[in-house]
């Protein structure tokens, strides 16, 4: 079974990155399946990057999926722009898609909003890209957070497209979206999922965020107007609140409605902040060290680029030989 994600080097992994997408992978790093990680750089710039901060950004990742726990060992973990199959498949498939079916992509439809006609036609593409990563693998299972559901569903239209058209070559795959997790809600406005380009920084739990910002954080989270703690999904910031909890802790939420029984939103939230602080201290401390040792970190990147490299040439030269633009 080869199972695939990929996230953005953004600088700001959240909690929803956490558990939408990195810990479903460390949980799949078990024996039988063939895993693949990876930084997608070229997606990030879709929108402007600074060429300094993308580079400390993409080793950050990097340092970051090592911290959470995954092993190189079992997962391939690399760089996106270090293999080049993947922009050279993303034009071919570029030319079996229709304007429609991207115009179509709720995500675009939301980064464009507002911006005219200044939009990078790389954030037009951007699916046609993540795609091509996909199916360059031939992937069977993609963990994803419910946002990228759609994407994930044009890579399954392609590669029937494709094979329809050129004879069997893509594996379709297929995405695995947890039940709890999938979709974390923001602090700040529960209504619209947690993301790091959020216009407050009190949107989201970043994986770096220190003690004192995590409790001002849950503190200022939106809630409503009840007293009591219950898990009801019409109570959208609490229902967020009990997620997050039940997915550092590992506890139902409904053991934690107990445990908060006859208690108010300031315990409940006091007791969250103390929680997650303890999940990420472990953590921001192995990134710490990851990062200084980055000569270790470019080792782990280069040895899973080779490994990489090794399939998606492979699989180039199939898909070329399919298209007709092989000669010899
Ligand atoms: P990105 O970098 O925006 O997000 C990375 C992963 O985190 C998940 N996620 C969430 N999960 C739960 N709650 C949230 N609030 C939340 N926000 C984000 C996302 O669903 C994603 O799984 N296009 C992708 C990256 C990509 C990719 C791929 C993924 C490129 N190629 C191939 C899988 C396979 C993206 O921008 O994710």
């Amino acid at each position: 079974m080869r199972i695939l994600t990929a996230l953005q080097p953004s600088g700001i992994l959240h909690i929803g990155n956490l558990f939408g997408a990195i810990e479903p992978m460390v949980k799949l790093q078990i024996f039988g399946n063939e895993n693949l990680l990876f930084i997608v750089d070229y997606h990030a710039i879709t929108v402007p990057q600074d060429p300094a901060e993308l580079r400390r950004n993409i080793l950050f990742a990097a340092a970051t999926y090592l911290a959470i726990g995954i092993d190189p060992k079992k997962t391939i973990l690399f760089q996106q722009s270090r293999i080049s199959e993947h922009t050279e498949l993303a034009w071919i498939l570029n030319c079996l898609v229709h304007m429609g079916e991207l115009e179509r992509m709720t995500q675009y439809k939301d980064k464009a909003r507002g911006k005219g006609e200044a939009v990078s036609v790389g954030l037009f593409d951007y699916p046609i890209l993540m795609a091509a990563d996909i199916l360059l693998y031939d992937t069977n299972v993609v963990p994803v957070g419910e946002d990228q559901k759609q994407h994930v569903e044009l890579a399954r239209d392609l590669a029937q497209r494709f094979n329809k058209t050129f004879g069997e070559t893509f594996v379709i795959p297929r995405p695995e979206i947890r039940k709890e997790g999938a979709r974390i809600m923001g602090l700040d406005d529960p209504d619209k999922k947690m993301s790091k380009s959020a216009s407050s920084e009190k949107n989201y739990l970043s994986l770096m965020d220190d003690e004192t910002t995590v409790l001002k954080k849950i503190k200022s989270a939106v809630t409503d107007s009840g007293s009591t703690i219950t898990f009801d999904k019409t109570r959208a910031g609490l229902a967020n609140l009990l997620t997050i909890y039940s997915l550092v802790t590992g506890k139902t939420t409904d053991q934690l409605v107990n445990e908060y029984e006859g208690k108010g939103y300031g315990d409940f939230k006091i007791g969250l902040a103390g929680t997650v602080s303890s999940y990420l201290a472990p953590i921001q401390e192995k990134i710490n060290n990851s990062l200084e040792d980055e000569s270790k970190l470019l080792s782990i990147l280069d040895q899973g680029a080779a490994r990489a490299k090794a399939i998606a040439e492979k699989k180039m030269a199939d898909v070329r030989k399919k298209i007709g633009v092989t000669l010899s």
